[in-house]
């Protein structure tokens, strides 16, 4: 893995003139924040050595490297899903070079199912913390101390400077936020009431189907992470309705903007 790792930061490296601290992950349908980006290079997945690529609907699969207000940050367009039958090295492998091309600061956003009764469809989740109901973990198996501990402390695995920040980031904005506990699970299912029940018991305020695996190698990277979430549906008994893809996709699409001015201005402060 180490020498992929390498290979991949050094095409990155070569193409991109810019040191980025920043990666953006932006989850599916969720790329309103490319267009806030100046000055950019656009890399495809399928050109980037040892990248999988990306198969689901909605995801466009590309880097894109350019400026966000004054900042240099390097963006993942799509992201790579348990479910669509990547391991979890694949599904974390760009932020394995991430670090290595020397960013230290990752921003994640995904669309998730709310299971908290106070939520309502379009709320944006600030995430606080997260449940692994992932069925393989991405640190299993030889540990490289080059990469990361064996056994990393996930006692604050999203920053909670970056979430005060951007709880103050939204105050000023006018933008209403919630906070809390993303439980991570394979999909490609929806939950059933009974699992939407039982996420809701076991801690979870929000479920998706990614965002985890991502979150643990960053931390595993030393790095530090912010999460946000997009509550497109809702797990809460008597409001449960059928879900569509598109529909996540829709109600993503209408709150996004907030989403990408909260990341902006929380680039903006760092
Ligand atoms: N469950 C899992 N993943 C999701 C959901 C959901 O209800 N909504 C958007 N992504």
């Amino acid at each position: 893995m180490l020498p992929k790792i390498q290979e991949t930061a050094d095409y990155l490296k070569n193409i991109i003139n810019t040191n980025p601290k920043i990666g953006i992950i932006l989850g599916t349908g969720l790329g309103n924040l490319v267009t806030q980006l100046t000055e950019t290079i656009e890399i495809p997945y399928e050109k980037i050595p040892n990248f999988p690529i990306s198969t689901v609907e909605g995801h466009s699969g590309k880097l894109i490297i350019g400026k966000l207000g004054n900042t240099e940050v390097l963006a993942m367009q799509g992201r790579f899903h348990y479910y669509e039958g990547y391991d979890m090295k694949q599904v974390t492998f760009p932020v394995r070079v991430m670090k290595a091309i020397g960013i230290d600061t990752l921003l994640v956003s995904n669309a998730s199912g709310g299971m908290n009764p106070e939520f309502e469809i379009g709320d944006l989740m600030i995430i606080n913390d997260h449940i692994n109901l992932f069925p393989e973990h991405p640190l299993r198996g030889k540990n490289f101390n080059e990469l990361g501990t064996r056994f990393p402390d996930m006692s604050e695995a999203y920053s909670k400077e970056l979430i005060a920040k951007a709880k103050e980031i939204a105050i000023k904005n006018d933008i209403h936020v919630v906070e809390g506990v993303y439980v991570g699970t394979t999909g490609p299912t929806f939950e059933t009431p009974a699992e939407y029940k039982y996420f809701r018991i076991i801690g979870g305020d929000a479920v998706g189907m990614s965002t985890v695996p991502e979150v643990i190698v960053a931390n595993h990277s030393g790095m530090r992470v912010f999460g946000i979430s997009i509550i497109t549906d809702l797990g809460v008994p008597g409001k449960i309705v059928e879900v569509s893809h598109e529909e996540v996709q829709e109600i993503g699409n209408k709150v996004q903007p907030l989403m990408t001015l909260i990341m902006k201005e929380l680039v903006d402060s760092l």
